[in-house]
């Protein structure tokens, strides 16, 4: 039996939905315990990771873990699992992880890095960069109109689909091999933001039009969609240039044995979400 922790979830989901078409028996845990829309041979369960004791039952007779990172009773939830007989845990972190900045990002995935160490159970911690379903956040603008504001147009990232994530993930839950592990996980293109919406453009069959926002647009604009300290986590990462997301890495397909899905795909299986 495996957990999912966030599995209604950008990753969490298609992690429940990997280990099921393996063939393991999953709990997919949310805070609701939402069953619908699961896959054969995953159960839903209801649990909250800021309190341990509404996740201990769902831990019985489970051997691995996979856990969101940053929640208040991380420590209780692995002491628990460790008592439970879990083996070994694969947590979602990022590959700001790497980064030593104290900002509020850097500063949640180390400390739930050293926690998930500190645990004495088996880990694998995967880093990824940034997810390809962050552009979901573009669809009020890309709904209202063609032109599409960015932050950040000089950034080039190997944006990740969550599904490739979530694919390393199954493996490192099902097999032992990955433990003692960190994943830096990449897509397969290294893009701008305006090459991702011109994909876009064309997958919807719109003329969109980039416009870059300079930095102290992007602050207001990141402020008001993200609590402060998250907004100058991702100007200390995108604007001062203290985290590369630029370079594409092959551990995706070292480790599924097929190359991460590109954006266009990722596009093409979500043109609802515009
Ligand atoms: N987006 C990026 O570009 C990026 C890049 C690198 C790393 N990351 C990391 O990826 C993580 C986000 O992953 P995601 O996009 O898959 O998540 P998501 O889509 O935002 O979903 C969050 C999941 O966590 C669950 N959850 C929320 N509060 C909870 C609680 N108190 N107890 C238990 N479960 C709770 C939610 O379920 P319910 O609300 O249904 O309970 C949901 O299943 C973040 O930690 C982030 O740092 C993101």
């Amino acid at each position: 039996m495996i957990l999912v922790t966030g599995a209604t979830g950008n990753v969490g989901a298609g992690v429940v939905r990997a280990v099921a078409a393996a063939g393991e028996p999953v709990r997919a845990m949310s805070r609701s315990g939402e069953g619908a829309g699961l896959p054969k041979g995953a159960e839903g369960v209801a649990g909250d990771l800021n309190r341990p004791e509404t996740v201990r039952e769902a831990l019985d007779g489970v051997r691995a873990l996979f856990l969101m990172p940053g929640y208040e009773g991380q420590r209780a939830v692995l002491a628990d699992a460790r008592a439970a007989g879990v083996e070994r845990v694969v947590m979602l972190s990022g590959k700001s992880a790497a980064v030593d900045d104290g900002n509020a990002v850097t500063r949640y995935l180390r400390a739930a890095e050293d926690g998930v160490r500190e645990s004495g159970l088996d880990w694998t911690f995967l880093r990824p960069v940034s997810f390809m379903s962050n552009a979901v956040s573009l669809g009020d603008q890309i709904r209202k109109g063609d032109e599409v504001r960015v932050p950040f147009p000089g950034v080039r990232t190997a944006d990740i689909d969550p599904y490739d994530i979530a694919e390393v993930a199954a493996r490192a839950l099902l097999s032992p091999e990955h433990a003692g592990h960190v994943y830096t996980l990449t897509g397969p293109q290294s893009l701008l933001p305006a090459d991702r919406i011109a994909v876009l453009g064309e997958v919807l069959g719109r003329e969109l039009r980039t416009v870059g926002l300079t930095d102290e647009e992007a602050r207001e604009a990141l402020g008001a969609a993200f609590p402060a300290p998250y907004a100058e986590a991702f100007l200390r990462f995108f604007a001062d240039g203290i985290l590369d997301e630029s370079q594409v890495l092959p551990t995706v397909e070292e480790v599924t044995g097929r190359p991460p899905r590109t954006f266009r795909e990722w596009a093409t299986e979500h043109t609802n979400a515009f």
